[in-house]
């Protein structure tokens, strides 16, 4: 199952880049093959309404450092995002690459049956870290959860890393770390043979 991960935090090696890290190395054991995007090192706008995605062309009307990430991702059976809360909301690299999938619903996606150009039954993963405690935060992924549908990733899941601040926080809990290996054990398990542990 190919795999795509953004890396949303602008911190490297922080505690969402961790999640993100354990997610990929389980999956890989599971046969999947992984992609690691860290958007910090890219350039890339946000959606600027063009709307040429809508008109001549059946992809984003702007070239550049994210374009050939919304390529994987249109491959991609499972998408993770992984993405501190900034500001009580996901970071603004992670935003503005989302705001970019807007190229993947077709011209009159509003009323159209299909609304993606993109197959369905596909996954998304948010790795979700905060320095607030658990009781914050914990309808993000609803939020985003009828566009994401709407896109084809209609199988949802959801790591939260809650009370972590210093960069190695998640590092150090077994905890949070389990709960990636769940998420990959119900993700891949059906699909791949793992070839350790
Ligand atoms: C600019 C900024 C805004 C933040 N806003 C919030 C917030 O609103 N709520 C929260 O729980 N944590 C907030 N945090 C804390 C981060 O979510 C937390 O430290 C997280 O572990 C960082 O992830 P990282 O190590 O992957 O960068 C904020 C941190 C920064 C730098």
């Amino acid at each position: 199952m190919k795999t795509v991960c953004l890396l949303g935090s602008p911190r490297r090696g922080g505690n969402s880049d961790t999640l993100a890290q354990r997610f990929a190395d389980r999956a890989i054991e599971y046969g999947a093959s992984t992609e690691m995007v860290a958007l910090s090192e890219l350039s890339y706008n946000g959606c600027i309404n063009l709307l040429k995605c809508k008109g001549q062309l059946s992809h984003c009307g702007q070239t550049d450092d994210l374009t050939p990430v919304l390529q994987s991702i249109s491959q991609a059976d499972v998408l993770v995002i992984a993405s501190p809360i900034y500001f009580t909301n996901l970071s603004g690299q992670t935003k503005l690459a989302i705001d970019r999938f807007f190229s993947f619903f077709v011209p009159g996606y509003p009323t159209a049956k299909v609304k993606s150009r993109l197959s369905s039954n596909r996954h998304i993963v948010l790795l979700q870290t905060q320095g607030e405690p658990e009781n914050r935060y914990a309808d993000v992924l609803d939020q985003y959860g009828a566009s994401f549908d709407g896109l084809g990733f209609n199988n949802h899941h959801l790591v939260r890393a809650w009370g972590v601040r210093e960069p190695n926080d998640v590092e150090a809990s077994e905890y949070f770390l389990k709960k990636c290996d769940e998420i990959v054990s119900k993700i891949y398990k059906p699909n791949c043979s793992p070839t350790s542990g």
